[in-house]
């Protein structure tokens, strides 16, 4: 069973998406064991309440300095036992000690086909505003695993989206998480729990 350990700082529609994945058996041989947020209020911690998942806050304002701050958030994912670490909307980077600590073990859902529109500053609402700016035709989401640098590591997948003319950031963002982000996250999680992801070379291959 892999033992999932799930970072937010939102509303948690991703949490959600995955949560409801294990529900229905879309998700098999994989639990969650805790979800963490950096942010006391978020709404992602009420979900993960709701379906009786364990919810942590950790907030860098709770701790001295950014380094313990980290170590806490390593050791709180390594007190539960995680496995397999998920960034669901996790506004904070991951430093190089938690990013060693699991490698190829940690995995990002980033709302724009990578390598467009990503890296430093693109998060949130700015990643579809640079994608209408730039008038691009087609978007969508990524699943890639996290490494040390910026949406860097190997891309396990992605899924595209239309750009519809009369598109607002927010339509788009919204189309994107509905038609992209909601369903390749739990994919992906489904995929690295059935054991058939593999990382050479910086690439992923799915086996059959
Ligand atoms: C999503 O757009 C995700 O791609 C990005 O942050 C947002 C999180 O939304 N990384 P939610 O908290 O899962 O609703």
């Amino acid at each position: 069973m892999l033992k999932l350990g799930i970072l937010v700082s939102g509303g948690g529609t991703n949490l959600q998406a995955i949560l409801d994945a294990i529900a229905s058996g879309r998700i098999r041989n994989a639990c969650v064991s805790v979800v963490i947020s950096n942010n006391r209020g978020a709404y992602a911690l009420e979900r993960a309440a709701a379906a009786g998942v364990k919810g942590r806050c950790i907030s860098p304002k709770d701790y001295e300095n950014r380094d313990l701050f980290y170590q806490a958030l390593l050791q709180e994912l390594q007190e539960n036992g995680v496995d397999l670490v998920v960034l669901a909307g996790f506004l904070v980077g991951i430093p190089p000690m938690i990013v060693n600590a699991y490698e190829n073990r940690i995995i990002n859902i980033h709302p724009s086909l990578i390598p467009s529109f990503c890296g430093t500053g693109y998060y949130g609402l700015r990643v579809h505003e640079a994608a209408l700016q730039r008038g691009v035709k087609v978007t969508g989401a990524t699943v890639h695993f996290v490494d040390t640098g910026t949406d860097t590591g190997p891309i396990i997948l992605q899924k595209a989206v239309e750009i519809r003319e009369d598109d607002t950031p927010q339509s788009l963002q919204r189309r994107v998480m509905e038609q992209a982000e909601w369903q390749i996250l739990p994919e992906a999680v489904s995929l690295i729990a059935q054991g058939r992801i593999e990382v050479n070379n910086g690439k992923v291959r799915i086996k059959p």
